[in-house]
């Protein structure tokens, strides 16, 4: 029997994703608290009983540590085939539906946070970032993901949906500038994996409920790009220093008044210009009051929103880029 304290919450769409043919003990917590109850035992079958739990409202379900950690390698090693397999194949001309992949993208960008709030960085973290940065790369180039997120939205998380378009939107823009080759994608999708790697969705309501003001945010979240910047820098083998640099200064800001290093634009490099400029792009197109059919408007008032913001040291090119692809390729937007 486990310590109460240690068994492992799991999300229920994390565990329907990836656990067809896969079968553990699964506890719920009492809402009372500390107590947790068994509710399925291995070898039970078990789509319906996790249906069940979700359609109560349940979100996450906890499973023993030893099954946990069969589950992450489990998905580890299946990782790659299904997230191929939810892709067109090279020289295909049918229309695939891309909203799956991206369903099963984010939920290897759950398990991979949790991994990562568990243990840290390790070979598990690093092969999870491997193989979902590469997909989520794939998916970029596959499909125009800022006019399908409707389509796609209720596949995954807030978190990975503001990743992955963050991701579309950095590698249109890095398409404008000569140096902007695969390789440099590849780094400025990886960042958008890793940026947020060790925030919980309550961490992004701080964030959001802060408005821009440092004072409102947790020490937690007002840290957050450092301390991930420092943890990847430990596996620096792997992770480009690009990637590093990025995550470090993805809340900076041009004026200086960014965090947690409040840096002026002139220290903030042109990469992680990029990533900035395409995140505030994606956050602001896709605030609580989007809709989908005043896309095009909302677009158009907030590339020039962007000019008007950034437009100091490595964030001019930027800005000038996103307007005239803007200009002369709308549809990509
Ligand atoms: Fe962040």
């Amino acid at each position: 029997m486990s310590d109460q304290s240690s068994y492992r919450p799991i999300k229920i769409k994390v565990l329907q994703t990836f656990a067809q043919g896969l079968s553990y003990d699964l506890f719920v917590q009492l809402s009372s608290g500390e107590k947790f109850i068994k509710v399925s035992h291995k070898g039970d079958e078990q789509s319906a009983i996790l249906k069940k739990y979700e359609d109560r409202g349940l979100t996450e379900i906890f499973l023993i540590p030893e099954d946990w950690e069969v589950f992450v390698a489990t998905v580890r090693d299946r990782l790659k085939a299904k997230i191929e397999d939810g892709l067109p194949q090279a020289g295909s001309t049918q229309v695939q539906d891309i909203a799956p992949t991206i369903g099963t993208l984010s939920s290897a960008n759950d398990l991979m946070k949790s991994i990562f709030n568990t243990r840290g960085v390790d070979q598990d973290v690093i092969e999870y970032a491997k193989e979902i940065s590469s997909g989520t790369l794939k998916t970029i180039k596959h499909s125009n993901l800022l006019r399908t997120f409707t389509k796609f939205k209720a596949q995954c998380s807030a978190e990975y949906a503001l990743a992955i378009l963050t991701g579309y939107v950095a590698c249109l823009l890095v398409s404008k500038f000569s140096w902007g080759n695969e390789s440099i994608q590849e780094k400025l999708v990886m960042a958008a994996v890793l940026c947020d790697i060790d925030l919980a969705p309550s961490d992004f309501i701080n964030m959001k409920e802060s408005g821009c003001d440092r004072e409102k945010l947790s020490k937690k979240v007002f840290f957050h790009p450092s301390e991930n910047a420092r943890m990847l820098a430990l596996e620096s083998r792997f992770f480009a220093s690009e990637t590093i640099t990025i995550v470090e200064q993805h809340h900076e800001l041009p004026d200086g008044k960014g965090y947690p290093k409040n840096i002026s634009a002139q220290k903030i490099t042109q990469l992680t210009a990029v990533y900035i400029i395409a995140s505030y792009f994606v956050n602001k197109i896709f605030d609580d009051s989007y809709q989908e059919q005043s896309h095009q408007d909302r677009v158009s008032n907030v590339v020039s929103m962007t000019k008007n913001k950034f437009y100091q040291g490595p964030f001019r090119k930027v800005s000038d880029a996103l307007s005239e692809l803007y200009l002369e390729e709308p549809e990509r937007f």
